[in-house]
């Protein structure tokens, strides 16, 4: 199953992938974190790409589709994968045409999740994730069960994302606006999109892009 999680920053991308990594068994294949992760280590593409992201704008379409080009041929991606966080511009979404198409493959669907402006504030606001295994929480909707413990591992550091400040967050959401949300047409006129209520509690949107998989990648229990 080849999945794209499409929506504006905060909409939920992350921690449905998550989701769909666990249940469908295939690789949740994050360009955001893939971006950090470069950053940390302080590589070519990481220097390149750190003001860039710290500003809200996007990395080059030229790097991000060697990253994702060189990822989906890693051997965990063959059974398929849930993109989060690309195709984010129509250059992108046709450079991934052409690398699916390259192998005779295509994507199974496209879930775009719905959430509306204030609700994206918040939720960027109050997110923060465990320093060590990067397990995602929230402030209010998805707090550790244990006060300051991660749920998973039992660290007791956590991290908050440099971007997610109230000056980079609106940047990021004009970015969305004008660069990504073309794509919504460009898959609805292949017929690929699945629109989901994503206001609902996080498990009622995970039922939902449950019930919204094709056919192929319908869980049975
Ligand atoms: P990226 O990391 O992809 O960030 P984003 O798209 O802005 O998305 P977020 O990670 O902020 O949000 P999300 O939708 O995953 O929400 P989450 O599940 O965390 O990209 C970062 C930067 O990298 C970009 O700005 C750009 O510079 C660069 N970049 C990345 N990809 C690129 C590309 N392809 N091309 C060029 N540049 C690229 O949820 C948010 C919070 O809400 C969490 O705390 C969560 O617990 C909570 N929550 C989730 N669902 C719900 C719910 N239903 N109800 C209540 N709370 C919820």
């Amino acid at each position: 199953m080849r999945l794209i999680l499409l929506g504006p920053p905060g909409a939920g991308k992350g921690t449905q992938a998550q989701w769909l990594k666990e249940n469908l068994k295939i690789p949740q294949l994050s360009t955001g974190e893939m971006l950090r992760e470069a950053v940390t280590q302080g590589s070519e593409v990481g220097r390149e790409a750190k003001a860039v992201m710290e500003a809200g704008g996007l990395v080059s379409d030229e790097i991000i589709n060697r990253i994702v080009a060189d990822r989906i041929e890693q051997p965990d991606a063959a059974q398929g994968f849930v993109l989060d966080g690309y195709p984010r511009t129509l250059n992108q979404a046709e450079a991934l045409d052409r690398m699916l198409a390259a192998r005779g493959l295509g994507l199974d669907a496209v879930i775009e999740i719905k959430v509306d402006q204030q609700a994206l504030v918040e939720r960027i606001a109050g997110r923060f994730s465990c320093a060590k295994c990067g397990t995602g929480y929230h402030d209010t909707f998805k707090p550790t069960a244990v006060a300051d413990v991660c749920d998973v591992c039992g660290s007791t550091e956590f991290v908050r994302r440099k971007d997610d400040r109230a000056e980079t967050v609106r940047s990021r959401l004009e970015t969305y606006e004008a660069q990504t949300q073309p794509l919504l047409p460009f898959y609805r006129a292949k017929g690929l999109v699945r629109s989901i209520d994503g206001m609902a509690p996080i498990e009622a949107v995970t039922a939902a892009i449950r019930a919204a998989l094709p056919a192929s990648g319908r869980l049975t229990n």
